[in-house]
């Protein structure tokens, strides 16, 4: 009994000097946390894309949160013949302006063939080229897919993240499931589902708060 409460009081102790090495109260209020989201899918009436277009909206209800769509249409195939003189083609320097602007990123990943799509690795491998946009970036992750609801494609995703040095929070997880009843968007992709979209927002305001934390600034 005795061993058991020391231990308990070892991880209080543990748990505080965690906080106070994070969180100190000098800390400055948190200023607004810019997430950069990037959707994994091209077509139009794309779902992931509509998960994002839902953050956007969701996060006006949150705030201290920005939320803007980086695209990743315009990149061209990764081929470093065309990194020339150290510089990137116009539309890789842009996007990889866009990450390393954000405090945080929030992907939204269809599910290809038990991994992530070959566009959303494409933006990756061109914003991992040196110096590493995604470097100490906190992030989360989205999916809508089939039956596991792109589930598969976020564990592939984490896994790129551990080389990247993206910090992925663990939980919530956001699976999609948007081929099964009740219907969860309409013909063009948009978002049409309660618990989803507040699904969403918890998903957001821990992003926030693991953004803020990684900050060091304090709730
Ligand atoms: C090439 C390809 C491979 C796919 N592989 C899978 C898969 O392994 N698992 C799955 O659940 N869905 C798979 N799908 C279905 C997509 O996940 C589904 O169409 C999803 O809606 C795509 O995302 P989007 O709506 O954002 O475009 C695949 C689709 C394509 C085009």
């Amino acid at each position: 009994m005795a061993a058991l409460r020391a231990g308990s009081s070892l991880l209080m102790q543990s748990r505080a000097m965690a906080g106070a090495i994070r969180c100190s109260s000098t800390e400055a209020s948190p200023s607004v946390v810019r997430v950069a989201a990037v959707a994994g899918s091209l077509r139009k009436a794309s779902f992931n894309q509509g998960l994002v277009r839902a953050a956007i909206e969701i996060s006006k209800d949150i705030p201290g949160l920005e939320i803007e769509h980086i695209k990743i249409d315009q990149l061209p195939f990764v081929n470093t013949d065309l990194e020339v003189g150290g510089g990137f083609p116009e539309a890789v320097e842009e996007f990889r302006a866009q990450v390393l602007r954000a405090d945080s990123v929030l992907f939204a990943s269809p599910e290809y063939n038990y991994s992530m799509s070959g566009v959303l690795k494409n933006a990756i491998d061109w914003a991992s080229r040196s110096p590493n946009c995604w470097a100490d970036k906190p992030a989360a992750i989205m999916s809508a897919g089939g039956g596991f609801g792109g589930g598969r494609s976020q564990y592939h995703l984490r896994q790129t993240g551990v080389f990247l040095d993206l910090h992925f929070i663990n939980k919530p997880e956001l699976f999609v499931k948007a081929f099964e009843p009740p219907a969860k968007f309409d013909g063009e992709g948009n978002l049409i589902h309660e618990d989803t979209r507040e699904r969403i927002k918890a998903l957001l305001i821990a992003l926030q708060k693991w953004t803020q934390r990684l900050q060091g600034v304090c709730e």
